[in-house]
């Protein structure tokens, strides 16, 4: 969320550059930030892994990622070039002391030629096991010494419970100034979510309704069509809940929750955003009952084609009882959110992959239309669609064309593809900018990522206490488990239809009841 541009000259060492994020994310998103001229002209990456490369054997491996997986596509060849002169890659054994020597000399003649201090980043796109490892050598050797010009960027999972989390931290903050430590939560690099921002505070329209007198329930679903892919040895030991809503979801809770900071300061926006955390309610085991829901997807149909149930998976234990949805309905104990439920949902093998925030404003306090010109009435909302579709759209009434008063269902939608003809970044272009530029807006402190464990906690511990003995309780390809649907209609709600396409048929439990 940078708002200056300037870079100084640039070390970025990946330790695990031979890895998956790597090639997939983090080498196209700098190879669009080389592409815009936001890499200084002083730049280098070091790749390090155990797997044997040599540097033009790494650069092509990288050529190809970019290939796959940047928004641009195909590289052009003189471009690339350029580019692939800043990348090398060392084999290396993150446990020696050695290795972090190598690289104290490969900085040190990189400033030298560059005449100036660089910035150092040091990516962490390795498994949790290896931080520690890696973060102390770090320390040692001297090279996150000065904690003006070095940062280190750790990945998620920012450990598995409260407890864990908090020793990662005590881990880190020993060795690294808290400043110093970028963890990426990736939805917040998305455009869409950095624009609730705008949304919410660079406009005085929003505020005013903001809030319990006028908004009846927020619902966040953050819906995925694939399985557990690949990662089924992580995933069993994960679920949904520590996947997904410890992370993402909560934060685009606080996006939608927190009050107006004074300014962009990267502690004035945490603060905030963790207030929000502290106010959610804590619920006893009788409230989890009621309140949250899991879900694990059995074998079923995708677009006509059958895909395996989760016990199926490669990794996962078949008689696993990790939950691959999750539904909860929380409460934000403060004046502004009062008695305000916030449902919010997550799963994989879903109908499709979107994410979207619906606020739902109340009911107008009088219905002054004749019940025949009102039979389609529904309250305002709030539509803010962040992915696949790029839209913030508002519904609300109007007349429809004719000599009767028939009210109908309009929206006023702003689309990204209509407003702006070029691709917004990749989020992880905007996050390694940032980390560039020592912007830590769009990171997780370490006080956030307790107080979001903190909350889930008695969930995690209420579920794991008792197995599910109805998993799987939802076929691949359905939206969740019942419970899911029962959770917001006892509240005489439906999830919200998710936005379609334009021209699309609105669906029919598009209807409040
Ligand atoms: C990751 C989760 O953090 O986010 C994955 O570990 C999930 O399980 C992914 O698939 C979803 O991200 P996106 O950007 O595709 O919505």
């Amino acid at each position: 969320m940078e708002m200056n541009n300037k870079t100084n000259p640039t070390v970025v060492v990946i330790f695990g550059g031979g890895g998956d994020l790597t090639w997939r994310k983090l080498v196209p998103a700098i190879y669009n930030l080389f592409l815009d001229h936001r890499l200084n002209e002083r730049f280098a990456l070091i790749g390090i892994d155990s797997k044997d490369f040599s540097d033009d054997d790494y650069r092509s491996h990288l050529r190809e990622g970019v290939e796959n997986f940047s928004r641009r596509g195909k590289a052009r060849s003189d471009e690339w070039k350029k580019f692939a002169a800043s990348l090398s890659y060392q084999k290396a054994d993150f446990t020696r002391t050695e290795t972090y020597k190598e690289i104290s000399d490969i900085i040190e003649r990189f400033e030298k030629e560059a005449g100036a201090k660089a910035i150092r980043l040091f990516y962490m796109a390795v498994p949790p096991n290896l931080i520690e490892t890696i973060a102390t050598h770090l320390g040692k050797s001297g090279l996150t010494g000065d904690a003006g010009t070095s940062r280190v960027v750790v990945e998620k999972p920012f450990g598995h419970n409260l407890e864990s989390a908090r020793s990662l931290n005590r881990m880190l903050t020993n060795v690294f100034e808290e400043r110093q430590i970028y963890r990426i939560d990736h939805y917040l690099g998305k455009e869409t979510v950095q624009n609730i921002l705008a949304l919410r505070f660079a406009n005085a329209l929003f505020e005013p309704v903001w809030n319990r007198n006028y908004i009846d329930h927020v619902q966040i679903t953050v819906a995925e069509k694939v399985g557990v892919e690949h990662r089924g040895g992580y995933y069993d030991h994960a679920g949904a809940l520590r996947d997904m809503i410890q992370n993402h979801l909560l934060q685009l809770l606080c996006l939608i929750a927190m009050e107006p900071p004074v300014s962009f300061d990267a502690d004035e926006v945490r603060n905030r955003k963790v207030d929000v955390l502290h106010a959610i309610r804590r619920f006893n085991r009788q409230e989890i009952q009621e309140n949250a829901v899991r879900g694990q997807y059995g074998p079923g149909w995708q677009k006509g084609d059958h895909v395996a149930g989760y016990r199926e998976e490669p990794g996962v234990d078949p008689e696993s009882d990790t939950e691959t949805f999750a539904a909860v309905k929380f409460f934000i104990d403060n004046w502004r959110w009062q008695d305000v439920p916030f449902y919010i949902r997550t799963g994989k093998r879903l109908p499709e992959k979107i994410s979207v925030i619906t606020i739902q404003f109340r009911r107008v306090p009088h219905q002054s239309f004749p019940s025949e010109a009102a039979a389609n009435w529904q309250p305002n909302r709030l539509i803010i669609t962040i992915q696949p579709q790029k839209t913030i759209r508002l519904r609300f009434q109007a007349k429809q064309p004719g000599l009767n008063m028939i009210l109908n269902l309009e929206d006023m939608e702003f689309n990204y593809s209509d407003s702006y003809t070029t691709e917004p970044p990749e989020a992880y272009e905007t996050l390694l900018l940032d980390v560039m530029l020592g912007d830590a807006t769009l990171f997780m402190r370490a006080d956030q990522v307790e107080a979001a464990w903190d909350i889930l906690m008695p969930i995690l511990e209420a579920w794991d206490a008792k197995p599910s003995y109805v998993f799987p309780n939802y076929p691949a390809g359905s939206w969740g488990p019942d419970d899911a649907e029962a959770l917001v209609a006892r509240d005489g709600h439906n999830w919200a239809t998710l936005p379609r396409k334009r021209g699309a048929q609105q669906d029919e439990n598009e209807k409040e009841q």
